[in-house]
């Protein structure tokens, strides 16, 4: 191995980001002030991901809506910004809900998803929010409720598309014409807005075949008697993680080498990322697969409302929204908080493994920057403590946690700092604003769950506050799309 040019996985990372981490003492400063370690949110590089998301809805539907999925992050000040900017919210829980409303989202912006139970179900009667359907007895159960009163609005998610894996979401093609028949025998109770799936797959032709379903179920509730005016996309528009598409497939190369025994050890504790060894080859997919995508959520987005529909003549999915006067509702979570998150921590100490690695121990766990079952494939950036004069580099570490348990590796893969890293020195992981932080962080060991932070660039530099004190006042009146804006998503 070469090693001046050890295998990198560089981050994509925002301009505004990387200012803040180039800006000397910043993140330092910040961990001083804060406690170590911490997560950081950039609710300005939400502001972006949002514009370039609008633009391409703009030009392609008449009407349409964004609802950012809050589930991708607890921060309240991602959800103070989507309120500012006028989209609406998607909630899936009492808690997302009353989140929602408490940074003033009003009942017409906000979609309440996922799957609802008895008390959730009676909270929503007479509340105003758009009820996603996920099965026939939550339709039942809510125009049971709803008697007497203002009808409930709701969409009905569908699953089980042609040649889409099982999902445990949504009501199947099966169960069409039941749900149909109640939609159209509750009328006076249930104000049917139309259909919506989400998709857990970021595969194109998946959601395209998704799409055209949901069309044909249309105007199937034309037959009932029924008007529905929204198709709801979901989310599931992928993130880039990767600044160097060449340099991610160059390090998956030397690591399936390195599984097959052959150049430097690069993986801790056996571990295969999801590849087979199998007669002296590597098979299969690895678990970071996400890691290597290159298109961006607009572009994903862009494609598939240009995309011909077969059924339509090969007119476009935005024609045939367009003709039918059908709202193109989307619920992006990741897409909007991309890049829009980072997480610091201190490193403890450095040691020496039985097997001769190097061990870079944190102040964080695993679970703090990703899912348990989640290999995180970007480098982190090392931002070393004033006080130490550093000697070259590059050094090929694992970054072990806090926990005390085997398992709490930061990195089952190598990594390969710039210099040797000392106590003291931050290491920051680039994009973690989406699950990353909130999705299993557990209080092991009964360390404190770690401050989150919002960062925003003002006219003097950066600010930096905990997250729940946030207010996006200034961005949103140097927002392109602000003006006059509480609620003009749909046009
Ligand atoms: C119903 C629904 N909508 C939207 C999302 C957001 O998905 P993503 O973060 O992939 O955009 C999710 C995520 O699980 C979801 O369950």
């Amino acid at each position: 191995m070469n090693a001046a040019a050890p295998p990198a996985l560089p981050g994509k990372i925002a301009p505004l980001v990387r200012e803040f981490l180039d800006t000397p003492g910043a993140v330092h400063d910040a961990l001083d002030r804060f406690g170590s370690p911490a997560h950081l949110v950039f609710p300005q590089v939400f502001t972006d991901n949002l514009e370039r998301l609008r633009a391409v809805l703009a030009a392609a539907v008449p009407g349409y809506r964004i609802c950012y999925a809050h589930k991708v992050n607890q921060s309240r000040a991602f959800v103070r910004t989507a309120e500012q900017a006028g989209i609406g919210i998607d909630v899936a829980s009492e808690a997302e809900l009353a989140g929602a409303i408490g940074a003033g989202f009003g009942p017409s912006r906000i979609e309440v998803t996922g799957p609802k139970g008895e008390a959730f179900l009676r909270d929503l009667v007479g509340a105003g929010a758009t009820v996603n359907i996920d099965n026939p007895w939550e339709l039942r159960r809510l125009a049971e409720l709803a008697g007497g009163r203002t009808p409930v609005p709701v969409l009905v998610r569908v699953s089980g598309f042609p040649g889409t894996p099982v999902s445990r979401f949504g009501v199947t093609l099966r169960q069409i014409d039941e749900v149909l028949a109640m939609l159209a025998q509750y009328r006076e109770r249930i104000d049917f807005r139309g259909f919506a799936f989400h998709l857990d797959s970021g595969e194109p032709a998946e959601r395209l075949r998704a799409v055209e379903s949901c069309l044909a179920l249309t105007e199937r509730a034309y037959e009932h008697g029924l008007a529905p005016t929204v198709l709801n996309i979901g989310g599931g528009f992928r993130q880039v993680f990767t600044a160097d598409a060449d340099a991610f497939d160059a390090y998956v190369l030397a690591l399936r080498e390195s599984l097959l025994g052959h150049g430097e050890p690069m993986t801790w504790g056996g571990n295969t990322f999801g590849f087979h060894l199998d007669g002296g080859a590597v098979h299969g997919t690895p678990v970071f697969h996400k890691y290597a995508n290159t298109v961006p959520a607009d572009r994903m987005l862009a494609d598939l409302l240009a995309a011909g529909l077969d059924a339509h003549g090969g007119r476009t999915f935005g024609q045939v929204a367009a003709e039918n006067l059908l709202e193109v509702w989307l619920e992006p979570g990741k897409a909007l908080v991309d890049h829009a998150g980072i997480t610091a921590a201190r490193v403890e100490f450095v040691k020496e493994t039985a097997d001769g690695s190097t061990l870079v121990n944190l102040d964080v766990s695993r679970d703090t920057v990703t899912p348990a079952d989640q290999e995180v494939m970007v480098d982190p950036v090392l931002l070393p403590g004033a006080a130490h004069a550093h000697e070259a580099g590059p050094v090929g570490v694992f970054l072990a946690g806090r926990l005390c348990l085997e398992r709490d590796l930061i990195t089952n893969h190598k990594v390969w700092l710039p210099h040797p890293p000392r106590p003291g020195d931050v290491v920051v992981f680039p994009n973690t604003g989406a699950y990353h932080m909130d999705l299993s962080a557990a209080r092991a060991s009964m360390h404190p769950v770690p401050p989150k932070l919002a960062v925003a660039q003002r006219p003097g530099g950066f600010a930096v506050c905990r997250d729940e004190d946030y207010e996006p006042e200034a961005e949103a009146r140097t927002s392109r799309h602000a003006a006059g804006s509480e609620w003009h998503e749909v046009r």
